[in-house]
């Protein structure tokens, strides 16, 4: 099983591949992830992503697919993939990437949310620096992981001017994605405005079609 969750920013695409990954012990590639990990490890490398990302922009194609593909061609697992593809380029080399590893997509599944909620919730995330958890915190006091005590931290991108920018590049960029997988048969639209556990329900739903 190799699913691609798409969604806009704070659609709960994260949120999601955990409980998917736990669920059917798949590997969660999320992008984001690998971009923000590389940063921490300091090299140049990390640097010239800090300064794309940070702002809410998107890194090249070119250099995505080259970190991805390391990923990909290491694990014997299904995927989940969070956050990639991100462009209709993206959407293209993975297809190929995937035919010459001899693997499938087996579902694209969009997570929608209605933009007047995304601002909030993200504004209100926490993600743990040790064991990478996603939190809804509900007050600023929080700051340590209820699940292993490790630090919480707020994503340098998720100001709400940043979140407005990352929804537009979401329109521009990402959205044509969504006509890339529509007619492939393997497209399903899920409600994000539940709670995850709901969301999760319908995932599986979904996954079982
Ligand atoms: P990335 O890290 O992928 O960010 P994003 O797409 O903007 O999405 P988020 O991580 O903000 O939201 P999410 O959908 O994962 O929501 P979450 O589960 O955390 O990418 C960051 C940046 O990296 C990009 O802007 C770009 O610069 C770069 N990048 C990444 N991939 C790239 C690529 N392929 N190419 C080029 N550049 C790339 O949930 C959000 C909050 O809501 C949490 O607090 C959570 O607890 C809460 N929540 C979740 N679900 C629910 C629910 N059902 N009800 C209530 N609250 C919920
Ligand atoms: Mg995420």
């Amino acid at each position: 099983m190799n699913i691609i969750l798409m969604g806009c920013p704070g659609a709960g695409k994260g949120t999601q591949s955990a409980k998917l990954q736990e669920y059917f012990q798949l590997k969660h590639i999320s992008t984001g992830d690998v971009l923000r990990a590389e940063i921490a490890s300091g090299s140049a490398l990390g640097k010239q992503i800090a300064g794309i990302i940070d702002k809410g922009n998107l890194v090249s194609d070119e250099m995505m697919i080259a970190m991805l593909e390391n990923i990909v061609k290491n694990t014997n697992k299904g995927i989940v993939f969070d956050g990639f593809p991100r462009t209709v380029a993206q959407a293209e080399v993975l297809d190929d990437m995937m035919r010459r590893l001899q693997r499938k997509i087996t579902k694209v599944v969009m997570i929608n949310l209605p933009e007047k909620e995304v601002v909030g919730r993200i504004s209100s995330r926490r993600q743990c620096k040790k064991c990478g958890e996603i939190l809804h915190i509900t007050s600023a006091q929080e700051k340590v992981c209820p699940h292993c005590g490790g630090e919480l931290y707020t994503r340098p991108d998720d100001t709400p001017a940043r979140v407005k920018h990352r929804l537009e590049i979401y329109h521009k960029d990402t959205l044509p994605v969504k006509n890339y997988y529509q007619n492939s048969g393997k497209y399903v639209e899920i409600n994000g405005d539940q709670s995850p556990e709901k969301v999760f329900e319908d995932i599986k739903i979904s996954l079982s079609k």
